[in-house]
């Protein structure tokens, strides 16, 4: 099984956490959103994967904008399982992040959905 995780770490900790989900599941590729934001304009079209994760940091108990505005234009390939790590302080607000802010965009049936 292909997994891509999308990364955003501020300090290291989220970067930390998805290395070691990578290393846990074999074949995995942590790819940094600032790379994917940084080399040209959204949308992003996903590398295909049997499974795609978005880890972030909760910030403000949300997701960092940065992230938010990754989901809602990254295009996939597919119908990847869609999974989401969030590392936080202690304070990680609503549950859903993923799932909330995708449907805004895309409707309850988004693929970007968090199951
Ligand atoms: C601007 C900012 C806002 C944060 N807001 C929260 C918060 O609302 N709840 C919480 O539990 N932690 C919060 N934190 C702590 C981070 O989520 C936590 O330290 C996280 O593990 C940092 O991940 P990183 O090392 O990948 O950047 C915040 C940190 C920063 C810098």
């Amino acid at each position: 099984m292909t997994t891509i995780i999308y990364s955003f770490t501020g300090t290291g900790n989220t970067l930390a956490v998805a290395r070691q989900l990578g290393d846990a599941l074999g074949d995995t590729t942590i790819i940094p959103i600032t790379r994917v934001t940084g080399n040209g304009p959204l949308p992003h079209d996903a590398e295909p994967a049997d499974a795609i994760g978005i880890a972030f940091p909760v910030y403000y108990m949300d997701m960092p904008r940065i992230v938010v505005e990754f989901v809602h234009r990254l295009r996939l390939n597919g119908n990847p399982y869609i999974f989401g790590i969030a590392t936080c302080g202690g304070s990680p607000g609503g549950p859903s992040f993923i799932s909330t802010h995708s449907s805004k965009r895309r409707g309850p049936a988004s693929p970007l959905a968090l199951r």
